[in-house]
């Protein structure tokens, strides 16, 4: 037997209440601890819904879904699952729950009753993480969109989950915010937390370590990186992100040998020539 995935989903279906067909269908996956998916599809494909799926928001209403080795459809231990699974969602006014940018960050473990320098300790790293420190007194309310979405984010840092599942989390931040967000995320990756990162930005795709693509309602693929820049990414109609664009004229234009994954320093010695 083999480490259990902290993502387990079989056969999942769900139905919304009234909805003719269901949001999500015969959907499987399995994600292993460290992993980083980007969950990819056109609007409407079922992203939401699987992310609500992944940290019990939503249970299958056919099929499993389990988070570590905790079946989500056990509605006495959605608390244990939430604390294995933080959900941050594309508008971060819906998640501010404090008035005060350190108190906000504050709620999640104070209600996990820990120990006040606990709790502080997790709000000075999550603040830390998250570039935030600086703003820790000001009102929640009075930050700006991007900031606003850092805190969404530290305050699921401080609950210390396994994983993150990311929900179009970086839509408002300006491209310098989104540039520490996700170096935020490769620091935590590197650590060994799990990401679900959905997006539509190609450019943030890079990062990920396994690319899985929706399409109405179903998983149509599930591979590598480099198979999915190669074949799927301009067959599903997604942008190639210029740093890999420029990557393929290098090659096709033999600077760069075909197959090869160069260094940054062998693709400016190629842009000099
Ligand atoms: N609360 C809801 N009630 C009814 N239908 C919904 C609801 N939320 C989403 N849907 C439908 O479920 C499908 C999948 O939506 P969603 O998971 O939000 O996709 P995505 O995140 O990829 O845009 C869509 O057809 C959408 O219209
Ligand atoms: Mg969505």
């Amino acid at each position: 037997m083999g480490v259990c995935p902290i993502f387990f989903i079989r056969g999942a279906r769900y139905s919304y209440k009234g909805a003719s067909s269901p949001a999500i269908e015969d959907v499987s996956l399995s994600v292993a601890s460290g992993e980083w998916v980007a969950l990819l599809g056109t609007n409407g494909s079922g992203k939401s819904t699987l992310a609500k799926m992944m940290n019990a928001l939503l249970v299958p209403t056919q099929g499993v879904c389990y988070v570590s080795d905790m079946d989500t459809s056990d509605a006495e231990i959605s608390a244990p699952i939430r604390q294995n699974v933080a959900l941050v969602f594309q508008n971060p006014d819906d998640q501010i729950v404090a008035s005060i940018v350190e108190e906000d960050v504050a709620f999640g473990p104070e209600n996990l009753g820990l120990p006040p320098e606990d709790i502080r300790a997790r709000v000075e790293r999550a603040l830390r993480l998250t570039g935030l420190s600086e703003m820790r007194r000001r009102s929640s309310y009075s930050l700006s969109g991007g900031q606003k979405q850092r805190l969404a984010l530290a305050g699921a840092l401080a609950m210390e989950p396994k994983a993150l599942v990311l929900d179009e989390s970086t839509s408002m931040l300006d491209p310098e915010g989104r540039a520490s967000f996700l170096d935020c995320l490769c620091e935590l990756n590197t650590r060994g937390v799990t990401i679900i990162q959905i997006t539509h930005r190609m450019e943030e795709v890079v990062h990920a370590s396994r690319i899985v693509v929706m399409a109405s309602g179903k998983i149509a693929w599930d591979g590598s990186p480099a198979m999915f820049w190669e074949e799927k990414c301009a067959e599903f109609g997604f942008d190639i992100p210029q740093e890999l664009e420029l990557l393929r004229l290098l090659r096709a234009g033999d600077f760069v040998p075909a197959g090869t994954r160069p260094a940054v320093n062998d693709l400016l010695e190629a842009l000099c020539l």
